[in-house]
């Protein structure tokens, strides 16, 4: 059964007088209506939101990247000033962690500008409060552009899967692009192929001749982030961390998803009330980071790059300090989930890009 909601109605007047949406277009509107988008209402995160995220399952997450985050502004000469720079930190948890974990780092604090780059006021506001046990004082922004110039360490977790798509499909030897429009009853949403054909050129190299029925999915908008990311850190100096579910090569395929309630769910059912993401092609970004002339590192898996930074060390030391066996056991068993290859470990990936003089990046090797 199909939910009448208020996106819904949002959409179908937009279809009625303008036509069917690319997918791209629908993700965003899903995600980021300034009224009835998901991210705009809610915060969809923990154990009674939608779904969880490894920041909400193991402070281990954070504190490994704080780690990582002072081992790299070490490499870049400890700099007296840097920007530090989150894109979409969900409820500051990371950020709060990666802050703890780095209280003693001999004036890495004192040169960390925080920036965090959120659409979101529900979340704004949980990052606030997140962050008010430091001297923080982070600057909210809407995009990267709004960074003021300058060497920056930048982390992102599942920011690029919540980018638009575009989908294509190979139909009769050309490529139509995939549509979101009405039914005729104009009471649900459904797909639909474009009724021309697209420009080659949306459709990665070597799938252009691909077999009928194929299907080529890529993020422009996540490419854009990345080359104004890795142009600005190839320019001016610093790193990146891209950690996101997807594949290390690019390959055919769709990988639209959506999420309720902790359960996938059709991605048409209930605009502006579940998660819409798709996987990340950490390939195609790789390529245009270097494009922008900086330097690529990995990607590898989240379980090769947090056990090189000493997870499971730090994961024994935490449940040995713990108050009693029931915390110890969930210590190791987030920990675990974080790691384990039939869970998050093998299924999400660790790009690192940086300034070309930065030779290698902790546990990207
Ligand atoms: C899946 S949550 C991840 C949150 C956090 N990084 C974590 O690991 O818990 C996605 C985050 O990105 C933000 N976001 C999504 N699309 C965005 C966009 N286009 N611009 C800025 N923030 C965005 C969301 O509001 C949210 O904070």
């Amino acid at each position: 059964m199909r939910s009448m909601t208020a996106l819904f109605a949002h959409l179908r007047r937009r279809i009625e007088r303008g036509g069917p949406l690319s997918v791209a277009q629908f993700m965003e509107e899903a995600l980021g209506h300034p009224e009835f988008g998901y991210y705009t209402t809610r915060d969809p995160l923990g154990a009674r939101g939608d779904f969880i995220t490894a920041p909400e399952i193991s402070q281990i997450f954070g504190e490994l990247i704080g780690a990582w985050c002072a081992g790299v502004w070490r490499t870049m000469g400890e700099p007296a000033a840097f920007h530090l720079v989150e894109l979409g930190p969900g409820r500051g948890t990371l950020m709060a962690d990666a802050l703890h974990a780095t209280k003693s780092v001999n004036g890495f604090h004192a040169a960390a500008n925080i920036h965090l780059i959120e659409m979101s006021t529900a979340l704004s506001e949980k990052q606030r409060m997140a962050l008010s046990a430091y001297d923080a004082e982070p600057q909210w922004h809407r995009d990267m552009s709004q960074v003021p110039e300058g060497p920056a360490i930048i982390v992102a977790n599942e920011f690029f899967d919540a980018l638009p798509v575009r989908q294509f499909q190979r139909v009769l030897a050309s490529w139509r692009e995939r549509m979101v429009g009405l039914n005729e009853a104009k009471d649900a949403l459904v797909f639909q192929l474009s009724g021309q054909s697209v420009k080659q050129h949306f459709v990665p190299e070597f799938l252009r001749d691909a077999a009928d029925g194929t299907w080529a999915e890529t993020s422009p908008a996540g490419l854009r982030i990345m080359h104004t990311l890795a142009d600005r850190l190839a320019g001016q100096g610093g790193a990146a961390l891209i950690i996101d579910y997807g594949h290390m090569e690019t390959m055919p395929g769709e990988t639209l998803q959506a999420v309720q309630d902790h359960r996938f769910a059709d991605v048409l059912e209930a605009p502006g009330e579940q998660d819409v993401t798709a996987h990340v092609d950490f390939a195609a970004l790789g390529r245009t980071a270097v494009n922008a002339r900086a330097r690529v590192h990995g990607p590898v898996t989240q379980s090769a790059f947090l056990n090189a930074l000493g997870l499971p060390m730090r994961a024994d030391r935490l449940a040995a300090g713990a108050t009693n066996d029931t915390q110890a056991a969930a210590v190791i068993s987030g920990a675990g989930r974080l790691v384990d290859s039939t869970q998050m470990g093998m299924l999400f990936k660790v790009l690192g890009v940086s300034a070309p003089d930065i030779d290698a990046l902790p546990g990207l090797s």
